[in-house]
């Protein structure tokens, strides 16, 4: 976070000169920030070469994606739509990966046309609909297998996906079976195996049980994957204090595992490279005291940024002109919906404000505006890029007149 004269400066525009220009809420990204994340991440890694597949459901914004892509990363899609759209923003099918438990018909028939990179199936009915759909397209499709470990990421429990109990992936036998029926398929070439186990992961110790699991099982199939996808799900640091995921220890554990097999690594992540490159903007509409408490009620709200209502996600909020001042009071950041949960935080010691003052809430560029939705009516956030000296409206606020 960076202020300049008590003002927050976003690379070197005012925070307070755009909220004021473009009005609010308003989204805005770092392209600095997205950069550094991106470089960081393929350093990290740069040992094992990996694809790195930008996860789009974590931001689907056209004008990022086509950064991201130029940044030289593909794609993890999860429904027609972000594959369009990665499409659309010029990442190349053959870095394209395509997750989820319940790709329809047409969504697989999309993705067989377009020869994307890998199909990652995730049950055995899916398969025999990949089959089917190549079969009728006289296709042969590159498929993955993705894998329930059975391992728990230590994370959220809404955001934990490699336990028996998630819906995600197969078991250990069906995965061996279903690699004995692709393998003698006409219309599908068995490339890949994939887990993802969960988000938000800080700690190494669930990757590292993971990619235990993965050798067991490896050496049970006795199939060469040219493809290893481990997905996503590293985590950031949302508050200060939080533990770090160490991205260097990971990178070695998995150059360990891949001496005894010869896959190329793919990676989906999402969060770690666009979590902490945006800020929502937000203006302050009125200040409500109560006994204990005075309520913030703010123009931003659950329908623009979800994480705290879902899963009492915490994001700090910082002015946007630093006072010296600081308040007595407690108080309750909220938004303008009628439900007790749209609220974002609760804070003590935070400097005084005031009505139509300004504040930013950090690290949302992640599960930010792609859960965003109309609930209570209420239009969509504008989003704007600020790469170098230049301010990008990436996405226009939404309009009543399109909403009504
Ligand atoms: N690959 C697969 C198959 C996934 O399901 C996900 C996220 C990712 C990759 C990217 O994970 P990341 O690197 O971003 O952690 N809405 C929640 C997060 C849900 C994640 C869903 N899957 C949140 O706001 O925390």
């Amino acid at each position: 976070m960076k202020y300049k004269k008590k003002k927050l400066v976003i690379e070197n525009f005012k925070a307070s000169v755009l909220a004021n220009k473009y009005s609010t809420p308003l989204y805005c990204y770092s392209y600095k920030k997205l950069k550094e994340n991106i470089d960081n991440f393929k350093k990290s890694f740069n040992e094992i070469n990996p694809l790195i597949c930008f996860s789009v459901k974590s931001n689907s914004n056209k004008t990022l994606l086509s950064e991201i892509c130029k940044l030289g990363l593909g794609a993890d899609v999860v429904s027609i739509g972000e594959l369009m759209r990665a499409l659309k923003a010029g990442i190349s099918p053959n870095r394209i990966v395509f997750s989820g438990v319940g790709k329809t018909s047409q969504e697989i028939d999309f993705a067989v046309k377009k020869k994307i990179l890998l199909i990652n199936a995730e049950s055995k009915s899916e398969v025999l609909e990949i089959e089917k759909i190549s079969k009728k397209n006289k296709k042969i499709t590159n498929i993955g297998i993705r894998l329930n470990p059975n391992t728990d990421a230590k994370t959220l429990r809404q955001i934990s996906t490699g336990k028996r109990e998630n819906k995600f992936g197969v078991s250990e036998k069906i995965f061996l079976s279903l690699v004995n029926y692709i393998k003698k398929s006409k219309n599908l070439k068995l490339k890949c195996l994939s887990v993802h186990i969960g988000s938000q992961i800080l700690e190494n110790e669930p990757y590292e049980k993971m990619l235990k699991v993965l050798e067991k099982l490896l050496k049970k199939t006795k199939h060469n994957f040219e493809y290893i996808d481990l997905g996503g799900g590293m985590g950031i640091n949302y508050e200060d204090k939080k533990k770090q995921l160490n991205l260097k220890r990971y990178c070695l554990n998995i150059k360990k595992f891949l001496k005894k097999y010869n896959s190329k690594i793919i990676f989906e992540p999402g969060r770690s490279i666009i979590g902490n490159c945006g800020y929502l903007i937000s203006k302050i509409i009125y200040i409500k005291e109560t006994d204990k408490k005075e309520f913030i009620i703010l123009d931003a709200a659950m329908n623009d940024l979800m994480r705290p209502a879902l899963y009492s996600a915490q994001h700090r909020i910082i002015p946007l002109i630093k006072n010296s001042k600081k308040s007595k009071k407690i108080y309750e950041f909220v938004g303008p919906i009628c439900e007790s949960t749209d609220k974002f935080l609760t804070k003590k010691n935070f400097q005084e404000l005031n009505e139509k003052d300004f504040i930013a809430i950090c690290d949302v560029g992640a599960y930010g505006m792609s859960l965003s939705s109309n609930y209570n009516l209420r239009p969509k956030a504008a989003e704007l890029l600020i790469k170098k000296s230049k301010v990008q409206i990436i996405n226009k606020r939404q309009s009543l007149k399109d909403l009504i």
